[in-house]
């Protein structure tokens, strides 16, 4: 069997990609990965299409610097604006999160309701309805954005915290009455808060991670391509942000579950410099 040894591309508007990062790690722990959080100019889930996609492409074009083997777009809000556009002009394959949580819902729903929870950009897109309509399953869809968890995790309020079980309240309570099967956690950040979204919707809702059947369909995809790494070898973690390393080092701990020392503070010069002038 043939062995690819170049790294995994990952990025994310800020740091909550990070869950992304760590089902990855958890699933290929031989992998070298390169992170790139946009630390500088989160969040994107308020912003236009348009704007997503301009970051978004920006995002790629730096990481492509890294020769990896495969990108994945780890933001929910920019792999509902911008992953068509990306997958014709990337020259590696690319792999956003809204597909693979959608198929997961889709699967698990049964025809049953699935709701969505995700940014502003995300629920406007309708991605993630396209998603599960384009997989042949009409299941209802119900749709809802919870704009103030990006905020409370960035700001490290967790699942215990009094202001995020009144948000949750607030945002899901509506939902209760029509009685989804499946809830899709459409955030980077929302699998942070999942034990008060759990706690307002009760154990009858299965909630999906999108993160994590996103690792699961990379392994999928770099097996079925012969492009795993080397099973013995230890895969590496480096991080670049935009914006504030310290911020990745202390709250990104919590996102990944292990400390993170390789961080690296891109500046706007080297950011928008070309291939050549970096790395
Ligand atoms: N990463 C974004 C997402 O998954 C959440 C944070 C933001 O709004 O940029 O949609």
């Amino acid at each position: 069997m043939t062995h690819e040894s170049r790294c995994i591309a990952v990025f994310d508007s800020g740091l909550g990609g990070l869950t992304v990062v760590h089902a990855l790690r958890r699933r290929l722990p031989a992998e070298d990965l390169v992170y790139f959080g946009d630390t500088a100019r989160v969040p994107y889930g308020t912003k236009s299409p348009e704007t997503v996609l301009r970051f978004a492409r920006e995002d790629c074009d730096f990481l492509l610097r890294f020769n990896p083997k495969l990108l994945v777009v780890a933001c929910n809000t920019a792999s509902a604006a911008a992953l068509p556009e990306l997958e014709s002009s990337v020259p590696v394959p690319i792999v956003g999160v809204v597909k693979p949580g959608a198929a997961a819902a889709a699967r698990r729903a049964g025809g049953r309701r699935i709701a969505v929870i995700a940014t502003e950009a995300t629920v406007n897109s309708n991605a993630y309805k396209r998603a599960i309509r384009e997989l042949g399953c009409d299941a209802p869809v119900v749709q809802r954005a919870c704009p103030l968890f990006v905020p409370c995790v960035e700001e490290g309020r967790d699942a215990s915290d009094a202001i995020v079980q009144a948000l949750a309240r607030e945002y899901l309570q509506p939902l209760i009455p029509l009685a989804p099967a499946v809830m899709i956690l459409g955030c980077t950040h929302y699998p942070l808060l999942r034990d008060a979204i759990a706690a307002v919707m009760g154990p009858k809702v299965a909630l999906v991670d999108s993160g994590e059947e996103t690792a699961r369909g990379v392994e999928e995809l770099l097996r079925q391509q012969a492009l795993l790494a080397r099973a013995e070898t230890v895969g590496s973690l480096t991080c670049y942000v935009s914006d504030n390393p310290q911020r990745l080092r202390e709250v990104g701990q919590r996102f990944l579950c292990e400390p993170i020392r390789d961080v690296t503070c891109v500046s706007p010069e080297e950011f928008h410099a070309g291939e050549s002038a970096h790395v």
